[in-house]
């Protein structure tokens, strides 16, 4: 996939990086001001390989766990309401949403009260895209009440999706989207799609487990059907799982994006 002399690889709209975590930072091998020129261009940049995949498995190995023990969240009643509470829910796509989709998500609003057999690698890695996304955008957010909170997202084989939207590109400049899933093993096809100033990006066979997507934040994303034709299974891990950070101030602003 990546020519094994190049740092960098590119189609349409679409660049790869090699990247990994030194000195307790997420280092991609280009110039941050190429990293972010890239971006602000409208590429899609996943850098790969910055996560160990076992580290990632733990993650949501650890995920899962705490969703069998923690009762899920209410429907009717926005988790924005109670901004302090970490918590999770199935979104089976049968309630009416402004973004229709269907996956299985938790909301760590606080990392210290959050059970420590599932805090420890989430603070790792969210702290880990943190500190890239501050570095990226040239923001000093922190996880508070007021700033970024984690949220992980399962969207389950035979039927996860999640409707295209768009965000404000300020104040949060950059999205970042950790993958936990192992394409062809978790997840076949479904991923996450880009409108970006060059054409569709569709990074459903390179978005692989411990890669990192950056995209600048106001380009409308979607995710596709995750494979279509299984049947959906709430206790199967299959699928596909994503780490991201949602900064508060800009959650509710999502708009749904009128596809062409
Ligand atoms: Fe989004």
């Amino acid at each position: 996939m990546m020519p094994a002399a190049k740092n960098h690889y590119s189609s349409d709209g679409l660049v790869l990086v090699r990247a990994s975590v030194s000195n307790g930072r997420i280092v991609a091998e280009i110039p941050i001001e190429e990293l972010r020129r890239i971006l602000a261009e409208g590429n899609v940049v996943i850098l790969k390989g910055v996560f160990a995949p076992d580290r990632m498995l733990e993650l949501r190995n650890a995920v899962r766990r705490w969703w069998r023990e923690i009762p899920e969240y209410p429907h009717g009643k926005s988790p924005t309401t109670t901004p302090d509470v970490n918590y999770h829910r199935i979104d089976r796509g049968n309630y009416q949403s402004t973004l229709p989709h269907i996956f299985h998500q938790a909301g760590f609003n606080n990392l210290s009260i959050l059970e420590d057999y599932v805090s420890g690698a989430a603070r790792e890695t969210g702290e880990l895209m943190r500190d890239l996304q501050n570095t990226v955008a040239e923001t000093d957010f922190d996880f508070a009440v007021t700033g970024l909170r984690i949220k992980v997202l399962h969207y389950p084989s035979g039927g996860g999706f999640l409707t295209e939207h768009a965000h404000p590109r300020l104040p949060q400049g950059v999205g970042l989207i950790t993958s936990l899933s192992r394409l062809d093993v978790d997840v076949k096809t479904g991923g996450t799609t880009f409108r970006t100033p060059f054409g569709l990006v569709d990074t459903h066979d390179t978005h692989d487990i411990g890669d990192v997507i950056i995209f600048r934040y106001d380009l409308p994303h979607a995710v596709t059907l995750v494979d279509e034709g299984n049947e959906l299974d709430w206790n199967s891990d299959a699928g596909k799982w994503s780490f991201v950070l949602d900064l508060r101030e800009t959650h509710a602003q999502s708009q749904a994006h009128a596809s062409e």
